[in-house]
Order: structure tokens, then C-alpha cells, then sequence
């Protein structure tokens, strides 16, 4: 169950009559405990509660249903029951059917509360269904709650209204919603008179039934869009009448309305029930975005970028310079008004900008940070110099193009309220301004210097309507020109390879045609660099942290040296939210400015390092990339890839089934071979293959399960790909071969997290390494010690592709761009002997396997000490003693291949222009 599920199904729980046998099995089963875990809890076999009327559930939770009035010395029994520690419940709960009282016992936060109002305080119980959820949630849950009733309202409406589901009227759905989003926001908020008027006035004037809940609200949304001087002439009846003029684009155009059923009458008078006054724009503009994709509808509410992590590019951006102007002003009231004009004259811009979250995030610290000047210079009621239109944003899909228009007018009436107050507040709120600065567009289609100018006012076609605003109509004049510009947001995660085909265009139109390898995000990155360069603009995204591993490192990097400067990265992290689809994307961000600065950083976790120089890697570094090499660029064998059966599996047995056959046909042992990739390297557990030379087909063709084999493969082969059908004739050989009759190296394409190293072996002559893992055969012991070494790991681990927590390992990549100086033919003795030792020490641990001798964790100490020793003597080839750290081996590193390969791979590589004048 997701939080939106779940805070339903305990809202739903909360409006039931009170029973109290039954409410600890409903609360549990809210949480999604499955029926047969319940009846057992109820048959008593699993409960071990020692509390008089208490549940309890194993790893989970404490209740007791108590008598009225004792609920606080009930969670006092729950707290110091025996059982709660023993069955290590995460929570206790008590109530009596009027009050509640819970608290998670390793943090101490608690709830109290009246019975009926615990849906509120859903947030902090989500752990129970295994949600650890962001502060932001657990603190304001309201924004989940609104995003459920909302939900299940549009799906009601688009149940009843099929036409409406349809794309052409997409638009208006989406218009309708945001329209009901403002009502409920400003009935909560005094900006309609008198508090709930919009809900009660439904209520009040609509059938039960819903038959006539359209013509209420086109009634009330005609009332808006119409000028109060205007109104005597319309014809209003009094209870619409009531409501303010509102405008600005809002309600203007069709007040056409969907048709509503009892269900969603029901459903829009819940959502108006919620108290919105509380709703945190960033945060709930993010969920309801879900609410009009059909895709993204099942993941709804778990698409939220976490403050924190905003902040993580708006920070470091401009907003920690803003904050050290502030600290260096003191009460200095001219420094402090030179920053207030200072930020009068910001803009901020996010070309991928959703529901606004960047943008809002922005705004608010800005004006929290204006409050504070204010502040010390006395002038706390000062109306805000930040104009709203200075934060503009570019969103492809409209919902959330208009849902961000929304979350910044709420913002900014919030802001208003906290700083300056209320009255003040409601004083300039309407009508709304007509202004139009989100554009609903293809950012990678659209000019972006026209949407965001750096300087002058842009074009001057002011909009007429906030909200259905054609493209061309979106330019409005900036307040305060001539500021900064920074370019901030978070553009679609989309590897290289699942681009649409207007994606890839979209990579043409900048300029990336012949780089479709790059992620998505590039194309952004590279159309802000024009902007970077031309301008004095600052740009952060967060970025798939692949733009900065494997192969995508010499496509995209020397565009950005070309016209730009690192001024700050992160090094990759885990995008936490939790979106399935996002579980296990890397991410960075990279800030980007016109002209070096002094003063670069590499945020780490907690740790932020400074430097020089930031290297694409994300490490303090020179700005040399690699591209990948078809052949070494160090005197080392030639790694191949393994052989690929392109068999659909024909080939492949697993051992059990080819003991069988040999068993029933020993002549069949000779079409036999051990077989296997990374997974069987790393899990020591190697599968079989049949393995025909082209002179023994005749004969192979006599043992029947080995026929049947071959005419499995062939029959796999001719429905197969093109690839695949050529081979079909051949269907007794692996359709690419690599294989040798000799001893080789077999070397993992991926690194798990857990291994402490570059998982590499020796195979025997006739072992068939598959396509999933490489090969170097006749490689002699000196390249095992190299690739065994923690040089060869970290500059894997630097160099390579990510794959979720490991590295993809390539021989283009990672094994023909190692540099390694040439060695001595003593260096070569010494290596050997260093790589029998590892051998030596593994086998002393027989039968274990890679994966259990190299976890870093439980690594036996002999063979860490023949690393170790391997180790200490290729470094010491390198720099004569034990590099002091991985920063240091990957300056070594970095310096040698830069020398290696000369002038091909420096940061601006040489135009043919220079090239001709050096020459
Ligand atoms: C990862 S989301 C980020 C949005 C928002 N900042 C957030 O955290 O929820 C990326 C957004 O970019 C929008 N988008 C995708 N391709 C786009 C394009 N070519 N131009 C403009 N927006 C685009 C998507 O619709 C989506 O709302």
C-alpha cells in the first residue's frame, strides 16, 4: 500500500462508529496487514500482548482499547509492558474511542489527539507499513490527504464524464482542477468571505444526488471571472454572489463544468473538508501532478522531490551566497538594502519545472531571507520587492504547467501572511494577476532566452490569460531587469536508450544528433550552456549521474569545458524519493558558471571537499576524460568480450540436466563444456553448454537430446532478429565466438557494491566464458595482479558506468584506457608472485567463492594480505611507495593516461585550425 492508500483507509476507519473489539484489527488492517496474519492475531496464537485489551503485533505495533479516561495511564502500561520491548513493537497506541495517544518508541514522538482526529497524524504511523517516510510528509500530511480526495474525485469525474477523459478535453479536466485547488485553498485562508463558503455553499445548494452539482459551480465560477461592479448586470443569485472577484485567467473562458454523481459530490465536499490552509505548494504540487497521468496515477503521491534535496541545488546555486551577504550585512541598513535590491532583481528559471517545486522552494527562502533584512532594518511590514513573475519556468505536459502557476500564487499569499500578515496579505491578493510566466511547452523546441531573458524586458506581449496561455503569449516584461539568472531544476531521468522518437529529436535540436548515447538530461545541460556562455547565467541540474561515467564522459564534457566552468558538483547519490520507477537512480548535480572560480566544491554525503579543479568524474581533478579505446592504450593482452550463444537458451544447460544426459548417452560428454559469466565467476556455480565443432555435427546429430538441442536453436534463430537468422544455418555453434583453446583470464562486467574487487579468475582450456563477462586469453599472471590490484578498482569504480549500486565494467572503458607503465621484466617477476599468492590464498578457503572471499566485510585475512602485498608492489611501480589515498592514485592515474594518449584526450581538444598551425 502506498501513503495515499493508506491514509484513505484509516480516515475511512476514523468516520466508523467506534467498536472497540475490532478497532486494533481495522487500524492493522489499514496498514495493509494481510487477513491471515490478523486471524491469527485474533485467534490469540500470535498475540502476546500482556496488557488487558491490548494487541500486539511482532516487529510492528503495541494497542490496547481502554476504558474511557485512562488512554494516557494505558500507553503508560503499553510503554513499560515486558512484551512491547520483547517483540520489539515500533510503536504503542492506546485509546478509548475518543482520545489517542501513540508514540514510536525509538524517536519519542508522540501523538495526541481527539479519536476522530487521528487521520491527521497519519504520517508519523506510515512506518508501519515499511514507508520511512521524508520529514515533510510526517509533518504535513495533509498534502498526501489532499492528493487522495483529489484523486478519487477526478476518477469519479472521468467515470461519469467519458468525454472528458479524451485528450482534446484533457486540458479542461485539468483546468477544472486547478480551479477547484484555488477554492478550497482560498476558503480556508479568508480570501473568500468567511471560512469554507466554497464546500458549504456546495453543500448547501447542490442535490445530494449530484445532478445539479455542475451548475452550482459553474454559477460560482461565473462570479469569479466577473467584476463586482459588473455583477448587477449578470443576474448572480445570492449565494454566488458572495464570491469574490477572481480573474486572472482563473475563471475566464468556458465555466463549463463536468458532470458529477452522488460519489464525487461526496468526494469534493470530503476535499474541501480538509483544512488547506496548511497545504505546502512544493510538496502537494508535486503529488497532484500524478493525479492527471494515467501512468502515474498507481504511484500517486510517492513523486515528490524532498526539500532537502531541491535545496541541495538551490543552495550552492546562489541561495548560500545570498545567506553570507546577509551574515556579512549585519545590521548594516545599507549593505542590507544593496542585498534587498539585489534580490529584487534575481531570476530563477527551471526549464523542466513540473508543478514548480524549484521555483517555489526559491521564492520562499528568498523572501525568507528578505523578511530577515525587513527585520533589522525595521520595516517588518514592507510589502516584498521579489516579484512573482521573476521565477519562470518551461513544462511540457499542462497540468503541471498549471498547477506551478498556482503553487507560486499560494506561495507568495502565504509568504505574505507570515511576514507580513494577514490583512496585508488579503489587501493585494485579488483579483489575481493576469500574467502568464510558466510556459507549457518542449523546452528543447522553445528559445530560452526569450521565456527567460538575462537582460531588457523580452518580447512585450503581455498574456490575457493566466492559464490557457498560447505559447507565443508568454513573454512578459521582467521587474527589476538586469539582475542574475539561475537556471535550476530537475529534468526527466531517461537513460540513453528508452528515448522517444521526439526525444531524440529533441537531442538533434541541440545539437546532440550524433551523441543519442547521452541521457536525456544532456539536452538540457547543453542548451544551458549556450546560455551560460552568452549570458552571465548560473546553471545546476540534477543530472543521472551516467553523463559522468562510461561512455557518455567524452561525448557530452568537452561541450561543457568549451563554453563553461564547474563550479560545484555532487558526487553521485541516490535519489531518494520514493517512486518506484526512480529506486536505484544515481543522480548528480553540477553547477556550471561562464568563467572559473576559485573557489570549487565537491559535496560528498556530509563532506564537502574543495579544490582546484573538478574533474567529469566528480573527483578533484584535472578536466581530462576518457574515451573508449579499442585496444589498449598500455602494453597489456587484448580483452575480448565472451562468446554470445544467441540461442534463446537452446545451448545452455543448466549441470544437473547435462549430468542426465551424459549419464543416458556418454558419448555426449565430448559436446560438453563448463560454461559461464559474471554470475557464475562471482558465484562459483558454473553452468554447462554444448559446445560442436563444425567436423562433428554428424556425429553430435546421433545423440538425440544433443539433435534436439540444434533444432531448438535453429528454430529460436530463424523467428529471431537479423543477427540471429544469419546463424540459422549454423545451428549447432554459438552465433558469436570468441573462444580459444587455451587458458584465459575471465573478468566480471559488473562490480557489485559489496566486492572489495575487480572480480577476475583463471579458466581452464576449454571453459566458454559468455558474451557476460570478458576474456584475455593467454594472458600472462602480471595482467591478473593489475586487474586485481585497488588501482585497477578505483579507476573502475571512477571511470565506468553505473549499474544501480556497482560499476559496469568495460573493456573499452575501464581496461584499454588503465594506463600502466612499462614494466621491468623484474616489476613482471615480482607481479607474478604477487598474483600466485592471491591465487594460493583463495585456495586455501576451497570451496568458497568469489563473492564469499571478497565481500569487504568478511574477507579472510590471508587473502587481504596478499592484496594488500600485490598492492603495495604495482604502486610502488607507479610512484615508488603506497599511494596515500584513492584521490591520490586518481591524480597518478589521470596524469599517466593523459600522457599516454598525448594530445587526444586534454579538456579543449585541438581544432583542426590548431592542429594545422601547431604542425
Ligand atoms: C523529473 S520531473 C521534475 C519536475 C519537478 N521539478 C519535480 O521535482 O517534481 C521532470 C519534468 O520535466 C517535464 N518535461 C519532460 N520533458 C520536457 C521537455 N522536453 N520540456 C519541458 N519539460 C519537460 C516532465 O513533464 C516533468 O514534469
Amino acid at each position: 500500500m502506498n501513503a495515499v492508500e493508506i491514509e484513505a483507509a484509516i480516515s475511512e476507519l476514523a468516520l466508523q462508529p467506534f467498536d472497540a473489539a475490532e478497532f486494533p484489527f481495522a487500524f492493522l488492517a489499514a496498514f495493509g496487514n494481510k487477513d491471515t496474519a490478523l486471524k491469527r492475531l485474533r485467534a490469540g496464537n500470535n498475540n502476546t500482548s500482556d496488557v488487558p485489551g491490548g494487541v500486539l503485533l511482532r516487529n510492528n505495533i503495541h494497542i490496547a482499547v481502554c476504558e474511557a479516561g485512562t488512554v494516557g495511564e494505558t500507553l503508560q502500561a503499553l510503554r513499560a509492558s515486558p512484551a512491547t520491548a520483547k517483540a520489539k513493537a515500533k510503536f504503542i497506541l492506546a485509546t478509548d474511542g475518543q482520545a489517542l495517544e501513540a508514540e514510536e518508541l525509538v524517536s519519542g514522538e508522540t501523538i495526541a489527539c481527539d479519536y476522530s482526529d487521528f487521520p491527521n497524524h497519519f504520517g508519523l504511523l506510515l512506518p508501519l507499513a515499511g514507508i520511512t517516510t521524508i520529514k515533510e510528509i510526517k509533518d504535513n500530511p495533509i498534502d498526501v490527504r489532499a492528493t487522495g480526495r483529489l484523486n478519487k474525485l477526478y476518477v469519479e469525474l472521468l467515470r461519469e464524464n467519458l468525454d472528458w477523459a479524451k485528450d482534446e478535453r484533457r486540458a479542461d479536466m485539468n483546468h477544472f482542477m486547478a480551479r477547484l485547488i484555488f477554492c478550497f485553498f482560498a476558503e480556508d485562508t479568508d480570501i473568500f468571505n468567511g471560512e469554507g463558503l466554497f464546500t458549504r455553499t456546495v453543500d448547501r445548494f447542490s442535490d445530494r444526488d449530484g445532478s445539479n452539482t455542475h451548475e452550482v459551480l459553474q454559477a460560482i465560477f461565473r462570479a469569479m471571472n466577473t467584476k463586482i461592479a459588473e455583477r448587477a448586470a449578470g443576474g448572480f443569485r445570492p449565494w454566488a454572489d458572495q464570491f469574490p472577484y477572481v480573474n486572472g485567467g482563473l475563471f475566464s473562458g468556458s465555466t463549463e463544468v463536468p458532470r458529477f454523481t452522488r460519489m464525487a459530490r461526496t468526494y469534493l465536499l470530503h476535499a474541501g473538508g480538509l483544512n488547506w490552509k496548511e497545504i505546502n505548494p512544493d510538496i502537494f504540487g508535486s503529488m497532484i501532478q500524478a493525479v492527471a497521468d494515467d501512468e502515474e496515477r498507481g504511484a500517486l503521491g510517492m513523486h515528490y522531490t524532498s526539500v532537502p534535496n531541491i535545496l541541495k541545488v538551490l543552495n550552492p546555486l546562489f541561495l548560500d551566497d545570498l545567506r553570507a551577504q546577509l551574515a556579512e550585512a549585519g545590521s548594516n541598513e545599507r549593505k542590507l538594502l544593496n542585498l534587498r535590491k539585489r534580490m529584487a532583481r534575481i531570476r530563477v528559471f527551471d526549464p523542466a519545472c513540473g508543478s514548480g517545486n524549484f521555483l517555489v522552494i526559491a521564492y520562499k527562502q528568498m523572501r525568507e531571507i528578505e523578511a530577515e533584512i525587513n527585520r533589522r532594518r525595521g520595516e517588518p511590514h514592507l510589502g516584498s520587492d521579489i516579484p512573482l513573475t521573476n521565477f519562470r519556468g518551461i513544462e511540457l505536459r499542462d497540468f503541471p504547467a498549471e498547477i506551478a502557476r498556482l503553487a507560486l500564487i499560494i506561495a507568495e499569499f502565504q509568504c505574505d501572511v507570515l511576514y507580513r500578515g494577514q490583512k496585508e496579505a488579503l489587501a493585494e491578493f485579488l483579483p489575481l494577476n493576469a500574467e502568464n510566466w510558466i510556459v507549457c511547452g518542449n523546452a528543447l523546441q522553445l528559445d530560452w532566452l526569450s521565456v527567460c531573458p538575462p537582460a531588457g524586458t523580452g518580447v512585450k506581449v503581455k498574456a490575457d490569460d493566466l492559464f490557457g496561455t498560447p505559447l507565443n503569449q508568454t513573454e512578459i516584461d521582467f521587474e527589476n531587469e538586469g539582475g542574475e539568472t539561475y537556471i535550476c531544476g530537475n529534468p526527466p531521468y531517461l537513460g540513453a536508450k528508452k528515448k522517444s522518437k521526439q526525444q531524440s529529436e529533441d537531442m538533434s535540436a541541440v545539437g546532440l544528433g550524433d551523441a543519442q548515447l547521452l541521457d536525456y538530461v544532456a539536452a538540457f545541460i547543453v542548451k544551458g550552456l549556450d546560455v551560460v556562455e552568452s549570458t552571465s547565467t548560473a546553471m545546476a541540474l540534477v543530472s543521472t549521474s551516467s553523463i559522468c561515467q562510461g561512455e557518455q564522459v567524452s561525448l557530452l564534457w568537452p561541450r561543457i569545458f568549451s563554453k563553461a566552468a564547474v563550479s560545484f558538483a555532487y558526487r553521485p547519490f541516490k535519489w531518494a524519493n520514493s517512486a518506484a520507477k526512480n529506486a536505484g537512480v544515481f543522480c548528480t548535480i553540477i553547477g556550471l558558471v561562464k568563467d572559473e572560480t576559485k573557489d570549487k566544491r565537491i559535496y560528498d554525503g556530509e563532506i564537502v571537499r574543495r579544490c582546484e579543479s573538478i574533474s567529469p568524474y566528480l573527483i578533484p581533478g584535472p578536466k581530462v576524460y576518457c574515451k573508449p579505446e579499442a585496444s589498449p592504450i598500455s602494453a597489456v593482452s587484448q580483452m575480448k568480450m565472451g562468446s554470445n550463444s544467441v540461442d534463446g537458451k537452446r545451448l545452455v544447460l543448466e549441470s544437473d540436466a547435462a549430468s542426465a544426459i551424459v549419464s543416458k548417452y556418454p558419448d555426449a560428454a565430448s559436446f560438453i563444456r563448463m560454461y559461464g559469466g559474471t554470475k557464475e565467476l562471482v558465484s562459483g556455480v558454473p553452468r554447462r553448454c554444448i559446445w560442436i565443432e563444425d567436423d562433428k555435427v554428424d556425429d553430435a546429430n546421433n545423440i538425440p537430446p544433443i539433435k534436439a538441442a540444434i533444432d531448438a536453436c535453429r528454430e529460436y534463430r530463424m523467428s529471431a532478429g537479423r543477427d540471429a537468422r544469419k546463424a540459422a544455418s549454423r545451428p549447432h555453434a554459438f552465433c558469436y565466438s570468441t573462444y580459444e583453446e587455451r587458458d584465459f583470464l575471465q573478468v566480471g562486467n559488473t562490480i557489485g557494491g559489496a566486492l572489495a574487487f575487480v572480480p577476475v579468475d583463471i579458466k581452464r582450456q576449454g571453459f566458454v566464458s559468455n558474451h557476460n563477462a570478458f576474456v584475455i586469453y593467454g594472458a600472462p599472471l602480471v595482467e591478473f595482479s593489475i586487474i586485481a590490484s585497488t588501482l585497477h578498482k578505483v579507476w573502475a569504480e571512477t571511470i565506468a558506468g553505473r549499474l544501480g549500486d556497482g560499476i559496469r565494467y568495460g573493456n573499452t572503458v575501464v581496461y584499454n584506457t588503465f594506463p600502466v607503465p612499462l614494466l621491468t621484466e623484474q616489476n613482471k617477476v615480482d607481479l607474478t608472485a604477487c598474483a600466485e599468492d592471491i591465487l594460493l590464498a583463495r585456495e586455501a578457503h576451497f570451496p568458497a567463492t568469489i563473492a564469499d572471499l571478497y565481500d569487504p566485510e568478511t574477507m579472510p585475512e590471508n587473502l587481504r594480505r596478499a592484496h594488500e602485498r600485490n598492492d603495495e608492489v604495482l604502486e610502488r611501480i607507479y610512484i615508488g611507495r603506497r599511494f596515500k589515498n584513492d584521490t591520490e592514485r586518481l591524480e597518478k592515474l589521470f596524469e599517466l593516461y593523459t600522457k599516454m594518449t598525448a594530445a587526444t584526450a586534454t579538456a579543449k581538444p585541438a581544432t583542426k585550425a590548431t592542429r594545422r598551425k601547431k604542425a
